[in-house]
């Protein structure tokens, strides 16, 4: 295993992804709860939006899949918007075949089992509303677990707060991807709604740790990354 310090590599001439379809995932997915409220994830979209711009100068046909963000839509980029994750996933479906697949998505991880179809509305004594929660689908999974049709490359990104490469770790293997990009969202000025982003690239047998970068650089130096990746 190799755990380097240092930052990314960048070369011109490596980082073309002229004839490559990269499908990006972005922002949060809004789970109805009734027709006022939802549940949500921290997440302004920033960094996958970055990502979808950088890959589409370095050539790349772009698919982004965006949850609702107050982002202005990326020039020369085919966007769908979504709501909720499982509108996510039959986005990304339908988006499918791609040479590689990004989530920077931070989907909500539970739905409430029932819709109401009504604002639920407070009544005096009979307390707070109780939620029955359940699970919604891991788009990352679906896609990095695929048996045919699987981009040749897969990333997804970790957001924790402890434990931090051995989380990435877990979820690289849990989601078959073959990077994840993990940062430490407890850190202060990291990620969610920031501009600037500490990240390490993890995969099976390395870490990498990048310095401290704004959110365009970093995209700019994970898609050389991914262009060096998709031609070997
Ligand atoms: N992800 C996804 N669909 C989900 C949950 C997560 O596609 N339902 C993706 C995210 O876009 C990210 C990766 O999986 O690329 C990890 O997301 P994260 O929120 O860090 O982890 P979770 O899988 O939600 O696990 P936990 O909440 O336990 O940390």
């Amino acid at each position: 295993m190799t755990d380097t310090q240092k930052g990314p590599l960048l070369d011109p001439f490596d980082c073309s992804l002229r004839g490559r379809r990269l499908l990006i995932t972005a922002g949060p997915t809004y789970e109805a709860i009734d027709p006022v409220r939802y549940i949500a994830n921290r997440s302004s979209g920033k960094q996958g939006y970055a990502i979808a711009e950088a890959a589409e100068r370095a050539g790349a046909e772009v698919v982004l899949i965006s949850g609702p963000v107050s982002l202005e839509r990326p020039e020369g980029v085919e966007i769908t918007y979504v709501e909720s994750a499982q509108d996510m996933l039959n986005a990304v479906r339908k988006a499918l075949p791609a040479d590689c697949a990004i989530f920077a998505a931070a989907v909500a991880d539970w739905r409430v089992a029932e819709i109401s179809e009504h604002k639920l509305k407070k009544r005096a004594g009979s307390g707070a509303p109780v939620l029955d929660l359940i699970e919604n689908p891991d788009v990352c999974a679906q896609v990095g677990l695929l048996s045919g049709n699987r981009p040749q490359l897969v990333v997804g990104f970790a957001a924790e707060t402890e434990n931090l490469i051995e989380n990435a770790r877990s979820k690289l293997q849990r989601k078959g991807c073959d990077w994840i990009i993990a940062n430490d969202v407890s850190r202060a000025g990291n990620a969610m709604g920031g501009d600037y982003n500490t990240v390490h690239i993890v995969t099976q047998d390395s870490v990498e740790s990048w310095s401290r970068m704004h959110k365009a650089a970093l995209s700019s130096a994970l898609i050389s990354r991914i262009a060096l990746a998709l031609r070997d």
